[in-house]
This record gives C-alpha cells, sequence and structure tokens, in this order.
C-alpha cells in the first residue's frame, strides 16, 4: 500500500450522545490509505468515542462509518480484522511476559500455537524488546509497554492502526521512541488514525489534520495550512544585550523577514519573538541577525499549543479540561521550546 486517495476511513455524521453528554455530534472525516490524520482536540472532545465507534466496540446513534470499506455496524467483524487498537492505557496483562502476552494475543485471532509463537518472536524483535521477553510486562518501563503494546496491536497484521494518545504521560525521550516507531509504521504503508492532544504530535506525525471539541469537528485539512492559520512556530531571541532588544526587533521588521506581524520585542522577559513560517525564513531571520552582529544569549522555537490552534480557529479559549486520570500528561504542554543553540 502507498499513499493514495482511496480513503481507507470515512465518517460520515456520526453521532454518539451520553444523555445530555454529546460525545460525537455529527463527525465527518476521511483517512487517506497509507497517511496518518490527526484527531486533535483537547480533554473531553470525542476522541476515544470516535475510536471506540471506529472499533465497533460501541455503536454510533447515527451517521456511517466505514473501514477499508466495511461498515461498523453491520460488518462489525470484518472490520474488526483490518484494524489494530492501541489505547492510552496499556492493555498488556502486567503479570505476562512480553512474549506471552503477544503469544496469547495471537492465540485469541486463532492464530495457531506455531504461528503465534512465530508471531510473538519476529514482533519482539521487531520493536527491540527481545531482551525482555520473558521479563513480566509489569516490570517493564514506560517506553517499553507502550512498544509492546504498539507490537500487540500488530499482531493481526492490521491494514488501520489507531492509537489513541498513545504518548499522553510519557516523558519526552519516550514520546520520542513511539513517534520513532510510528512513523516506521507509516513508512511501511500502514494507515493510522491518530488522536493527539498536543500540536507538536500531530505535527510530528500526522498529514491531515482534523480538530475537533465537544463532539464536533471544528477545523480540518493538511498540517500547514492549519500551522498557516494559527501562524506557525514562533522564534525567542534573547540578546546577550538587553538594552538592544528594541532596535534587533526594528531590524527585524524593517528586513521584512518576518511578514505582516513583525518582531515584537518584550522587554520585561528580555525576549524577541517572531513569528516563523518556514524553515527558509527562520534560517534567514537568524542570519541577518548575526550578520548585524547582534549577540545571542539564547535562541529557540515555539509550536502554537493545542490552545493557540483553538483561540486562532474559533476565536475563543479551550474549554477548560476535567481533572481525571486522561488529563495526567503535561496538562497544556502542548507548547514546547526546542532549543535550537544557546
Ligand atoms: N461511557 C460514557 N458514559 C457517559 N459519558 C461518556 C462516556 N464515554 C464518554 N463520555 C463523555 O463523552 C465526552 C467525550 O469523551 P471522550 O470520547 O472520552 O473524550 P476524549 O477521548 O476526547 O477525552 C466526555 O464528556 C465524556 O465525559
Ligand atoms: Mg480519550
Amino acid at each position: 500500500m502507498t499513499r493514495s486517495d482511496i480513503n481507507a476511513v470515512e465518517v460520515r455524521g456520526l453521532v454518539k450522545h451520553y444523555g445530555e453528554t454529546k460525545a460525537l455530534d455529527g463527525v465527518d472525516l476521511d483517512v487517506r490509505q497509507g497517511t496518518v490524520l490527526g484527531v486533535l482536540g483537547p480533554n473531553g472532545a470525542g476522541k476515544t468515542t470516535l475510536v471506540r465507534c471506529l472499533s465497533t466496540l460501541i455503536a454510533p446513534d447515527a451517521g456511517t462509518a466505514t473501514v477499508a470499506g466495511y461498515d461498523v455496524v453491520r460488518q462489525p467483524r470484518q472490520l474488526r480484522r483490518t484494524i489494530g487498537l492501541t489505547g492510552q492505557y496499556a492493555s498488556v496483562d502486567e503479570k505476562l511476559s512480553g512474549w506471552e502476552n503477544l503469544y496469547m494475543i495471537g492465540r485469541l485471532l486463532d492464530l495457531s500455537r506455531a504461528e503465534a509463537r512465530r508471531r510473538a518472536d519476529e514482533l519482539l524483535e521487531r520493536f527491540s524488546l527481545t531482551d525482555a521477553a520473558k521479563k513480566p510486562a509489569g516490570q517493564y518501563s514506560g517506553g517499553m509497554r507502550r512498544r509492546l503494546d504498539l507490537a500487540a496491536s500488530m499482531i493481526g497484521r492490521p491494514a488501520v492502526l489507531y492509537l489513541d494518545e498513545p504518548t499522553t504521560g510519557l516523558d519526552p525521550r519516550t514520546r520520542n521512541e513511539v513517534w520513532d516507531e510510528v512513523r516506521r509504521m507509516v513508512g511501511e504503508g500502514m494507515t493510522v488514525l491518530l488522536t493527539t492532544q498536543y500540536m507538536e504530535e500531530a505535527e510530528q506525525l500526522a498529514h491531515e489534520l482534523t480538530v475537533i471539541d465537544r463532539g464536533r469537528v471544528i477545523a480540518s485539512g493538511a498540517v500547514d495550512e492549519l500551522k498557516a492559520k494559527v501562524g506557525g512556530r514562533t522564534l525567542q531571541v534573547r540578546p546577550s544585550d538587553p538594552a538592544l532588544l528594541d532596535e534587533m526587533a526594528r531590524t527585524l521588521t524593517e528586513s521584512g523577514l518576518t511578514g505582516l506581524a513583525g518582531a515584537t520585542a518584550v522587554p520585561a522577559e528580555g525576549q524577541l519573538y517572531v513569528p516563523i513560517l518556514s524553515d527558509e525564513q527562520l534560517t534567514a531571520v537568524v542570519g541577518l541577525l548575526s550578520e548585524r552582529g547582534f549577540g545571542i544569549a539564547h535562541i529557540g522555537t515555539h509550536l502554537p499549543s493545542l490552545d493557540e490552534v483553538f483561540l486562532a480557529i474559533t476565536g475563543q479559549k479551550a474549554p477548560a479540561t476535567e481533572p481525571g486520570p486522561e488529563s495526567a500528561g503535561p496538562a497544556g504542554s502542548a507548547t514546547t521550546s526546542e532549543e535550537i543553540a544557546a
């Protein structure tokens, strides 16, 4: 399978209400075969409800959804055979070893003993867990657990994989490990529907994005389009000499490199903020500053947070997230600051 115009997942007018709560309130989305669709939304937006409907775990109240051409309501059994699911909470049995977990799932999926054994070995190797194969999963680190979870979802050789907040609550290094695995699977032709609360995760992995809030799609499109809407990244620069802040801002704004918004000096922070829309622009801005002889103490880029995306799209602040286990992740931290120089 390669990237194509064929939709692996098609959702039209999907509705699921729980009493007064409109968990899904008429959702439309497509996932093109061989691509990653990021479903971005705050806690309570309806992401897990969507994944559960698309996994046939719950029945929608209205609307239609097909996966690989199979209807979620009329062809649940065929549909289940084409999908893999990795949730926010690892579904592995802690008392069993990594190998036993995979073997057991293989047997549940009707593989013969020999096949289940082979598949367990193969997937442990693939997800770099061979050394830990015999250890109880309860002793695995967070990253190993998530890799075992991914391996488990791959046993049935799914054509479409759902990743429901696969890195919520993980530390940045483990998060990167999971991202690498996901990229590798996509490189091999997997179609992925990924839900996330993190703009950065969507940017790292998704080809297209659907932003949902309170069961409704509030924006969708290519990641670059949505980023352009919210102004892409922001460059923060701290000059070695704070007295030069204004001059630096003026230099950049006058150069025309910063677009209409210009550079903003924030004297209280001793920093300058520059909206960045492309890597070329970033390089040019940094180049100009050093060419003009400005000393730089610190420089970093900052992605728009989910809150900023919401603000840009809806003109409203994102709804506060409910406290609970789901918000155990670094709340409101879709914003990251990656240092690119010191
Ligand atoms: N089984 C359920 N019973 C009642 N309300 C539910 C149930 N599942 C989800 N909800 C509600 O539906 C909304 C969407 O939940 P969910 O799909 O879990 O959101 P997300 O995964 O985006 O955080 C929330 O308000 C949640 O409280
Ligand atoms: Mg959820």
